[in-house]
């Protein structure tokens, strides 16, 4: 399945762009089929339909554990790394694995989860997080994750919108000096989740929680109800796998719907080809579970390659600024993956945080979520990579299920702040603004894809007609991403950043408007409008302009609960670092807020605001402008 040259992969690519179905259809054969498909691929992007290896039959675990059982059950399946350093990591077998994931699906099943019911889990990164999100994928139900920094009205919408049966959480989660109590947090989203019949609680920090008999349960007490015996259920390769979460550059979030197999056949390929993963080393994915990144990097693809991944409790500045690389040091990690956003925070503190560590072990450093800079990029090739280390850089996103564009690490050539060539059965174009193809190879444009891949996601979860308006309206035929992108004269493509009012801080992805919507919940607020600006370490940070009532007085006070409504409804994360009190926002004269004018005031680029004729209320911008943070 590894690609091992650069003549290679410019010959499978080439392949898999004139017959991708024979070209999928050799790498499928290389998995654990309980039946094999009838037809490889079939696709009409008008309804939009995509469907991969049709009624074939396959459960994902097998895959993940089963088939490794006889030549490696005792190798280690998962480094489990605690907050605390002096607390011991885990080093679990594929046997145990196995093991642990077949009973926990057995108390899945005693609490009523049978195949189709959806499952949320909200938890820490404990190794139990994976473990649960296989013993869902063992039979059949489907897993939501939502990542345990969310606020519990925004776990009680995921809940709600994918009506869960069953949520896991723990007590509580360690994270750098911080105590996180999730069962408070559930507790309080569950008061408006009517559908979970049953809690599963995980101990984890011991810390004191309300109890409600009729709901919760202990994990452990669960656990000592059942065997470790549980067949994998049959799924068809089109059945969901899971959903999760992404914000929308409206409304609420998207529940993205990834299904069984293509997205298994996806993420194991492009895993084993980009960082080159041999069999032994030690591949280590920063990201929580509760994002994509974890879901297709930890967990899956890792797991079907028969890797031995790290799954990390802690955040990259506890105890110190070094943790990343002591953890690097300890376990002997050769291929490393992490964010631009991590990597921005961590060159701001003294190289002898590294050189304290031996890295010798790493062979490869990846990157996602956002555009890495250039200083970035030579501060992680110089001082983590010492370069020797290729840096994968690679674009992908929920939707897509995983690495789109991407160096294949030593076998094609990285470039600075450029993703580079597209993945094998990748066919990324750039469109003009009428959406046609830009046929020059350099040139700069709205990225898109042209051609079905495996992983992409088939649905947002009870909404396919926002489905096709978001990704397949804008450009029939295309598959379109919401990212712009240059190509250089080689075609290697650089991200240029969202052409949409989606917002990326610290790597995670914000939608603009859910946020002014929680903004516009506050009792003195009449609307808002919030942009992101540049930031040194979190990429982009947000920037609120804000109305109020009149008579209201706008003092900091007001600036903390705005702040504050926001943390609640969304999470800290969403919090805005800067708040404007404005008289008015600039709005066309369809009512619609003209963003390109506060993004650029946001971003102190005001010299050439462009033609502010057209708009309703020109006045405004000066207001706006004189009073800018
Ligand atoms: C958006 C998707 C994929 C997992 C993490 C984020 C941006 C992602 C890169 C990259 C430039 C990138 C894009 C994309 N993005 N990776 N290597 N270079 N931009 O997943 O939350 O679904 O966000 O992240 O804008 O559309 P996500």
């Amino acid at each position: 399945m590894r690609i091992n040259s650069y003549q290679e992969y410019k010959e499978v690519y080439q392949k898999s762009v004139e017959n991708p179905s024979e070209f999928w259809n050799s790498i499928a054969e290389q998995f654990v089929w309980r039946k094999k498909w009838d037809k490889v691929l079939e696709y009409d992007w008008s309804k939009p339909s995509t469907k991969w290896f049709l009624n074939a039959k396959l459960n994902i675990t097998e895959n993940c554990l089963d088939r490794h059982l006889k030549d490696k059950g005792d190798q280690i399946a998962i480094i489990w790394e605690p907050n605390d350093p002096k607390e011991d990591a885990k080093h679990i077998s594929y046997k145990e694995l196995h093991s642990q994931v077949c009973a926990f699906a057995n108390v899945l099943k005693n609490n009523g989860v049978t195949k189709g019911d959806r499952v949320c889990i909200y938890m820490p990164m404990v190794a139990e997080l994976a473990v649960a999100v296989l013993a869902c994928a063992r039979i059949g139900a489907i897993h939501s994750v939502v990542f345990a920094g969310f606020s519990s009205t925004a776990l009680a919408a995921r809940i709600n919108d994918a009506t869960c049966k069953v949520l896991l959480t723990a007590d509580g989660s360690f994270r750098g000096n911080k105590i996180t109590p999730l069962k408070d947090i559930a507790d309080e989203a569950l008061k408006t989740c009517p559908s979970i019949e049953k809690t599963i609680v995980y101990q984890r920090t011991q810390q004191e929680i309300s109890w409600n008999p009729s709901l919760d349960v202990w994990w452990h007490e669960e656990l000592e109800k059942v065997d470790n015996h549980c067949p994998a259920e049959e799924m068809d390769s089109e059945d969901m796998l899971f959903i999760l979460y992404t914000s929308g550059s409206t409304g609420k979030p998207k529940g993205m719907v990834h299904t069984c197999g293509g997205y298994m056949v996806y993420t194991a390929y492009s895993f084993q080809n980009v960082f080159q993963y041999k069999q032994g080393d030690i591949y280590w994915c920063t990201a929580d579970i509760g994002w994509i990144t974890g879901h297709s990097y930890i967990v899956y693809g890792p797991l079907s390659s028969g890797a031995t991944t790290v799954m990390f409790e802690g955040v990259p500045s506890y105890p110190d600024f070094g943790r990343f690389w002591e953890v690097c040091e300890k376990h002997k990690v050769n291929q490393f993956y992490t964010a631009p956003t991590a990597i921005r925070a961590l060159a701001k503190h003294p190289t002898e945080l590294i050189d304290k560590y031996d890295l010798s072990d790493l062979k490869v450093l990846g990157t996602v979520g956002e555009p890495i800079n250039e200083e970035a990029w030579h501060w992680y090739d110089d001082y983590v990579g010492k370069n020797k280390c290729p840096i994968v850089d690679t674009w992908w996103q929920t939707e897509t299920g995983g690495m789109m564009i991407s160096s294949l690490a030593g076998i094609t050539e990285d470039k600075p702040t450029f993703a580079t060539l597209p993945l094998p059965g990748i066919q990324p174009v750039l469109l003009d603004h009428d959406g046609t193809e830009i046929s020059e190879t350099k040139a700069e444009g709205i990225l898109a894809i042209k051609h079905p891949w495996p992983s992409l996601a088939r649905t947002i979860y009870g909404d396919h007609e926002r489905y096709k308006n978001v990704y397949f309206s804008a450009y029939p035929d295309h598959y379109f991403p919401g990212d712009g992108a240059l190509r250089d004269e080689n075609g290697n493509y650089r991200i240029t950043g969202r052409v949409d009012d989606v917002v990326i801080v610290s790597g995670h992805n914000l939608g603009t408007a859910p946020i002014e919507n929680a903004i516009n919940e506050h009792e003195k607020v009449v609307e808002s409008a919030v942009v992101g600006f540049p930031h040194d370490i979190k990429g982009n940070a947000l920037y609120a302009y804000v109305i109020t009532y009149d008579g209201v007085e706008e003092n900091d006070q007001l600036i903390k609960e705005v702040r504050e409504v926001v943390s609640n409804t969304i999470g800290p994360i969403a919090k805005p670092d800067k708040i404007q009190f404005v008289k008015g926002l600039p709005k066309t004269r369809s009512g619609k807020i003209m963003r390109r004018i506060l993004r650029k005031v946001a971003s102190n680029d005001i010299s050439n605001l462009g033609d502010v004729s057209t708009l309703l209320n020109p006045e405004v911008v000066e207001d706006i402008i004189e009073n800018k943070l």
